[in-house]
């Protein structure tokens, strides 16, 4: 494919999975101009698509618009149908990339998408992997999967590369606009095109690189912010054992230059955090015994669980028995105002309070199932748990919260800090936040 077809967009391009990630990468595509198939297995998305509706539910900026716009260009199709493949010249892979029980890696979406790719592929094109995969999956998995199928010889009848993503919900069209890239090639050609392609619609920079450095360095990225995420955790029941505020730690702490603690919370979930650290050290098990990434992730998932012992915590301090409290879940969606409840660490508290007999509702304004009423489910509550803080919970704010509950002393548990402890109190709960007791 010479750099030019790509410049003058006479690339045809596919994007193989659109879901969060690859569907706003192919109407990006389609939006600058380029002929753009989006193939996906699930039916019904792909006919919501077609008629201009946004599947992604939580706040995403620009995406809306950008569905309803690009379909009615016609320059974006969205299909089922993997023949459609045959005369694309540059194909994307977005599919899930999730993990198993035991942490190793679940492929049998990237299999079985690389199997329909390798059926219908032509000679000379190029695929291009964008979902995040384990160090040497390139090679071990990508490469065999689609050789093994067509028996195309890699760099003479195809182009293979990895281009990982960074974007995440509630900024997808930011993040790929804007967050700079990599792309790790098999050889110059494809690391060429990627970048000119990369860089001419999206406006960001892409550094070229070999596919193994590509795969460590995207799951390092989300790695550096598990390990992160726990450290800031541990440092939040640190300030409760104190006696201290992990946030004016925090605050304080980040003053020196060089330091970037993050936000300790109720809980990390999302596709890609809790599983991207065992992606990252999946491939490397048999010749080191990783301490410090395992470490990390079991500090994070012990966060729900100290969700649950604030709660508790402040049954006691108003001499209640915590199974006798009727609780109201805030936020089942993993972040601020997503939809998304992947690997969310609601799910974990839910059990959690399901086997110590405390009886549960849950609201959420962005998640379907969830959608209630918040002044009817908070009208009998004794005590709110907050798991993610929607822009909705805070604007009802204290007020609006003490107002809703009848109770006569209201627990706030506060699992993203959302809400001041002086003021809640004020209000008359019993404040308990994650490292701010
Ligand atoms: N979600 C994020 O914020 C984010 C950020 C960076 C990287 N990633 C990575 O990007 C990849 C995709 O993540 P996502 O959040 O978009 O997942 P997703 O589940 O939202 O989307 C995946 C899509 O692929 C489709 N699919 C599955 N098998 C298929 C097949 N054989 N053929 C065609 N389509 C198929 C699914 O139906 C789904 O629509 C993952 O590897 C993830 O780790 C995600």
């Amino acid at each position: 494919m010479p750099t030019k077809k790509i410049t003058d967009k006479k690339t045809k391009i596919a994007v193989v999975g659109i879901g969060y990630v690859g569907l706003p990468v192919a109407l990006l595509f389609a939006k600058a101009g380029y002929d753009v198939v989006g193939l996906d297995v699930d039916e019904d998305r792909v006919a919501r698509i077609m008629t201009g509706e946004n599947p992604i539910k939580g706040r995403e900026p620009g995406m809306d618009e950008l569905v309803k716009n690009v379909v009615k260009t016609k320059k974006f199709i969205a299909t089922t149908d993997a023949t459609k493949l045959a005369d694309r010249d540059m194909i994307m892979v977005a599919v899930q990339t999730p993990v198993e029980e035991d942490h190793s890696p679940r492929y049998e979406a990237l299999r079985a998408a690389l199997k329909s790719i390798a059926r219908h592929m032509k000679r000379g094109a190029q695929i291009v992997i964008e979902s995040t995969i384990a160090p040497t999956t390139m090679e071990k998995v990508v490469r065999p999967a689609v050789e093994h199928e067509n028996g195309y010889d890699l760099n003479k009848d195809y182009l293979l590369a990895n281009c990982p993503e960074r974007v995440m919900p509630g900024r997808l069209i930011y993040n790929l606009t804007h967050y700079d890239r990599l792309v790790g090639a098999y050889n110059k050609k494809a690391g060429d095109n990627v970048k000119a392609l990369y860089e001419k619609v999206l406006g960001i920079k892409v550094d070229i690189t070999d596919p193994l450095t590509a795969e460590i360095v995207k799951t390092g990225e989300n790695t550096y912010r598990d390990v992160q995420i726990a450290f800031a955790n541990e440092m939040a029941l640190l300030s409760e054992a104190y006696g201290a505020n992990v946030w004016k730690v925090r605050e304080l702490l980040n003053k020196c230059p060089g330091r970037n603690m993050h936000y300790p919370g109720a809980g990390v979930g999302g596709h890609c955090i809790p599983k991207d650290s065992w992606l990252l050290i999946h491939g490397a098990k048999d010749s080191i015994s990783t301490k410090l990434i395992p470490l990390a992730r079991s500090i994070n998932n012990f966060m729900p669980h100290h969700m649950y012992d604030l709660l508790a915590m402040a049954a006691r301090q108003i001499d209640v028995k915590v199974e006798d409290l009727k609780v109201v879940v805030l936020g089942f969606a993993y972040d601020a105002n997503s939809d998304d409840t992947r690997n969310t660490p609601t799910t974990d508290l839910i059990e959690i309070l399901a086997q110590n007999k405390v009886k549960y509702t849950i609201q959420d304004p962005y998640v379907d199932e969830y959608k209630t009423d918040l002044k009817k489910d908070l009208k009998d509550a004794d005590a709110i748990i907050l798991m993610a803080a929607h822009d909705e919970y805070a604007k009802t704010g204290l007020k609006g919260l003490r107002e809703m509950i009848k109770t006569k002393t209201p627990i706030l548990v506060d699992g993203r800090n959302l809400f001041d402890k002086q003021k809640a109190e004020k209000e008359g709960f019993i404040y308990k936040g994650v490292g701010n007791i």
